[in-house]
């Protein structure tokens, strides 16, 4: 079985049980708080779960492309990427429990499909705890579609409990196991836990499902691990082909962060290395497959025919990576020359701030010893100067026998975050509204910020890419020259002027072509199958604002008070970055 079969036939059972296919959304949440990354097919879905009506109706199948960086340091065993394909079914208030493990059970087992040895398959279920009942109707489905009782395990929330940790939807999950190891989690999300950590009930019950392709494909190959199958056995191919010497783990992290690294470059919303956000862990995947890279005696610059190969095995089921082909390959090119000059100063930045000066004198009662510090002052100093990761700092301390005192590094890294965090949200700070309420507000404020740029600089002026938090919008648009301040000063008294005439903002849902008619503007032109939601500000004939959006907005501008920018921006070549507040007056 290959990755792709494994797809295939996914997609083909769940439309014939009534699903509708999705694409897979941006690996760059489009406004979410709380995360950098996609790492679930949940998460593009939140607002779905949370209630909203989906175009494409309430049955839905889809695979998506996901980053995890938390289990970074396990790359390189058998099983944990960074990037990974999920596969979902979902059901959003469209069907429960019974249906949904009947449907996971026919899939696995049926001849027709996987055909898997039921003996072989165990299941496990939520043992409930003080806020969340034991699920006890999951365990009888999983009896009566033929699962014995000694193959049921009842677990806590470490292992079947599934949300994020910021809170939203969540729920009990039931977990499903071939020959012990899990492949398929059944979600039943039916709770939303709220700012303070209470659970109430959702609008509707959803099902949500996360089948992991690679580990799938690879469990059901007989494969002891992911490298060995398809596409990752051809990329680690490339690897050994480009190496002097042999390093298993070392060849892994290359392969995985290197394809990680290709998908973020190569996403519809491409993100270039750099020292913030997104751009900062891209910037630590190449950076640490380098390093990687020098171990296995790869002289020459090689990141970029990686990407090559990952974009020639993977292009044609995602198409954004062959249309970004250029900027992926330039952009490794790049950092790859970028990081070995980088290299070369830091090194010898640590060699007088460290290696050069008196060792420090440590030891217990009555026994000393001299030991070179790496202290986190001057750690933090490589790393903002330099550029120098976090893991190289690790790896030069632990080859030349330095203590890195980490912890002091990271209280200075925590400091100077919150410093650039207070200088940004200003002394407009949000009134009494909770933190989903501002961030509603913020993104209706967006999309009359984007009208308001269009109005004043014109219409090449399209959204590039949104991030809002509790505290403030970002909104990328495509504009090549930095604003004057006159411009700005504009935009925001054109805002501030819709602001003042508190106008209604209308939702329409209509078909696609529909809303290329009125002239919507469509950040997710063609995503979701045929009808799509319009949302409005103004008169319905002659909007201010007209975006294709999946929402959640506020009901009357009047509501977001009054609007400032704080700062105008470069982003990227050709586009301009706009951070901005809403508050009362
Ligand atoms: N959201 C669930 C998971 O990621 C399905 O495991």
């Amino acid at each position: 079985m290959t990755t792709r079969e494994l797809k295939e036939k996914y997609f083909e059972f769940f439309k014939q049980n009534g699903h509708k296919a999705i694409p897979s959304a941006s690996l760059i949440p489009e406004n979410d708080p709380g995360a950098l990354f996609t790492s679930a097919g949940m998460h593009p879905l939140v607002p779905y779960l949370l209630g909203e009506k989906h175009p494409a109706g309430d049955r839905l199948v889809n695979v998506q492309k996901c980053i995890r960086t938390g289990d970074i340091d396990e790359v390189g065993d058998d099983v944990h990427l960074t990037f990974f394909e999920m596969l979902g079914n979902w059901g959003l208030g469209g069907y429960w429990k019974k249906e949904a493990i009947e449907m996971s059970w026919e899939f696995l087992t049926d001849k027709k499909w996987l055909g898997l040895n039921k003996k072989k398959i165990s299941v496990s279920v939520f043992v409930g705890d003080s806020e969340i009942p034991k699920d006890e109707e999951s365990a009888e489905i999983w009896e009566s579609v033929g699962v014995p009782k000694d193959k049921i395990k009842f677990l806590g929330r470490e292992d079947n409990f599934w949300g994020q940790v910021a809170g939203g939807p969540c729920g009990p999950c039931s977990e499903m196991f071939y020959e012990g190891i899990e492949i398929w989690n059944d979600v039943f999300m039916e709770f939303n836990k709220t700012v303070d950590g209470k659970y109430e009930p959702l609008k509707q019950k959803n099902v949500d499902t996360g089948m992991g392709v690679e580990r799938t494909v690879a469990v059901l190959s007989g494969k002891k691990n992911v490298f060995d199958i398809e596409p990752l056995k051809s990329i680690v191919r490339k690897v050994q082909e480009l190496a002097k010497t042999k390093d298993t783990k070392a060849e892994r992290i290359i392969a995985d962060h290197l394809r990680a690294a290709t998908f973020i470059m190569g996403d519809e919303k491409g993100i270039a290395p750099s020292n913030v956000e997104q751009g900062y862990v891209l910037r630590r995947l190449i950076r640490r497959a380098i390093r990687y890279g020098k171990k296995l005696g790869i002289e020459k610059s090689f990141t970029h025919e990686i990407g090559k190969l990952v974009i020639d095995l993977m292009g044609d089921e995602y198409p954004e990576l062959q249309k970004n082909k250029d900027f992926v390959i330039e952009q490794f090119i790049q950092e790859e020359e970028k990081f070995g000059k980088t290299l070369e100063k830091g090194l010898k930045e640590f060699e007088k701030l460290v290696l050069r000066r008196e060792p420090d004198k440590r030891g217990t009662i009555g026994v000393a010893w001299d030991q070179r510090i790496l202290y986190g002052k001057d750690a933090f100093y490589l790393y903002q100067t330099f550029g120098l990761p976090k893991e190289i700092m690790q790896d030069l301390c632990r080859e030349n026998n330095v203590e890195f005192n980490e912890k002091e590094f990271d209280e200075e890294f925590k400091k100077h975050q919150e410093l650039s965090r207070t200088a940004t949200a200003g002394k407009f700070k949000s009134g009494l509204a909770d933190n989903s309420e501002q961030v509603t507000k913020l993104h209706t404020a967006t999309h009359l910020l984007l009208a308001a740029l269009r109005k004043v600089l014109g219409d090449h002026v399209y959204q590039k890419g949104s991030n809002i938090t509790a505290e403030r919008l970002r909104l990328d648009f495509s504009h090549s020259e930095k604003m004057t301040a006159e411009q700005i000063k504009k935009v925001e008294d054109a805002v501030n002027e819709v602001i003042k005439k508190n106008l209604p903002v209308n939702c329409n849902e209509v078909s696609l072509e529909k809303a290329k008619e009125i002239g919507a503007m469509g950040v997710f032109e063609s995503k979701y199958g045929d009808k799509v939601k319009v949302y409005s500000v103004g008169a319905p004939d002659c909007p201010y604002s007209c975006e294709i959006c999946a929402g959640p907005h506020i009901t009357h501008t009047g509501q977001l008070g009054y609007f400032k920018i704080l700062k105008e921006e470069a982003s990227s070549a050709g586009v301009r970055r706009i951070k901005a507040v809403v508050g009362q007056n």
